[in-house]
């Protein structure tokens, strides 16, 4: 079995869709094996997304990062990190494949409603950022 880290993102929590999202998700086969919601802080944004540090987008993606409540989990099933990234679609929203999460909740490239690691050490390094190992339930 193989662990990814995903967001809900505050766009998407704002617009009321983090319900339906956890139900595709529960619909999907994941396992949530660990859930928090909170608020980012700008800096905390910014050590989440230090990959990106360099990128002309990092300022505004830390910001709306930081901007209200999201909700990180920990997601848990064959292949999750590939499967997750499937069930999210592009990271634009206007490319994203029907029946993705983007495409149904997304609504710009900066607001695009969900996050998901895109490789196993990623997702160590993002799992390893918000939980505690006796956080995670099987
Ligand atoms: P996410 O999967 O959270 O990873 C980084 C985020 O940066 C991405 O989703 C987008 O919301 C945002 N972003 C803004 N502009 C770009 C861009 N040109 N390329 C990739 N990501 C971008």
């Amino acid at each position: 079995m193989e662990r990814t880290f995903a967001i809900i993102k505050p766009d998407a929590f704002k617009a009321g869709n983090a319900g339906k999202i956890l139900t595709r998700i529960y619909a999907e086969g994941f396992k949530i094996l660990g859930l928090k919601k909170l608020c980012l802080s700008k800096k905390e944004a910014e050590g989440f997304y230090a990959v990106h540090r360099e990128r002309p987008f990092f300022n505004d993606l830390t910001n709306f990062m930081s901007s209200g409540p999201c909700i990180v989990m920990v997601l848990e099933a064959e292949g999750a990190i590939r499967k997750w990234r499937e069930l999210m679609g592009a990271t634009n929203p206007n490319d994203a494949a029907q029946g993705t999460l983007r495409k149904e909740f997304g609504t710009s490239i900066d607001n695009n409603a969900t996050h998901g690691s895109d490789a196993p050490e990623t997702a160590a390094f993002e799992i390893g950022y918000f939980f505690s190992g006796i956080e995670l339930l099987a």
